[in-house]
């Protein structure tokens, strides 16, 4: 009988709640499942390769059928490397599918060997991204129903190191003359000595 192997592509940066119930779905479907990090060096990710696939890892342990690595180049190039017949992506909202159909499309050109299977994550997970996890993150906003605990424990260690990197690169006369700005000024000049490092996508 022919065993079914999909690759499932993406950032993960960080890897959500939404991510996993995906995986999950697939690992049902799918004789093997791949899920494979984009090594991406234009970007600015805020985890390393190293750890998204360390998060991914133990996320994903309790899968036997799942397996955790990293490509560049392209999806689909990767996907016949690994002898994959199958790209797997979710679908959240309509908003998703117009660049999942274009993606499906142009990788359809390139290998039309290889097919899209599109799942869609569960409702409740139907407002969840990466980029809003780490933007609420970022804010001091609660995450917890958003990722797996120990991807919220990762944020909430790189979230400390950036404020307190922020911290350390005030300076006294800094200071000194936002004590003595009107509150409103101030509370707007606080929050911007705080925040973390301003990231791209
Ligand atoms: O989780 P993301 O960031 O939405 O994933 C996007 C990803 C990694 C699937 C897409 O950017 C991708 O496939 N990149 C690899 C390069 C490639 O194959 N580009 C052509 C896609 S049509």
């Amino acid at each position: 009988m022919k065993r079914i192997k999909a690759v499932y592509p993406g950032s993960f940066d960080p890897p959500t709640n939404g991510h996993l119930d995906l995986i999950e779905r697939g690992s049902k479907i799918f004789d093997e499942l791949v899920v494979a990090i984009l090594r991406n060096p234009e970007k600015d990710p805020l985890f390393s390769l190293a750890e998204r696939r360390q998060m991914l890892e133990s996320m994903t342990a309790g899968f036997e059928n799942v397996s955790i690595d990293t490509f560049h180049g392209l999806t689909v190039d990767y996907a016949l490397r690994v002898e994959a017949q199958a790209i797997l992506r979710g679908i959240r909202a309509i908003s998703d599918y117009e660049y999942e159909l274009q993606m499906a499309l142009m990788n359809r050109k390139l290998q039309p060997g290889l097919e899209t299977v599109f799942m869609m994550p569960a409702e409740k997970y139907s407002y969840l991204s990466s980029r809003l996890v780490r933007e609420v993150a970022e804010l001091g906003g609660a995450i917890d129903c958003l990722v797996p605990e120990l991807v919220a424990q990762k944020l909430r260690e790189k979230m400390d190191v950036a404020h307190k990197f922020n911290d350390g690169d005030r300076r006294e006369s800094d200071l000194k003359a936002a004590e003595r700005m009107p509150s409103e000024r101030l509370t707007s000049e606080r929050k911007r000595n705080t925040k973390p490092r301003k990231r791209k996508s």
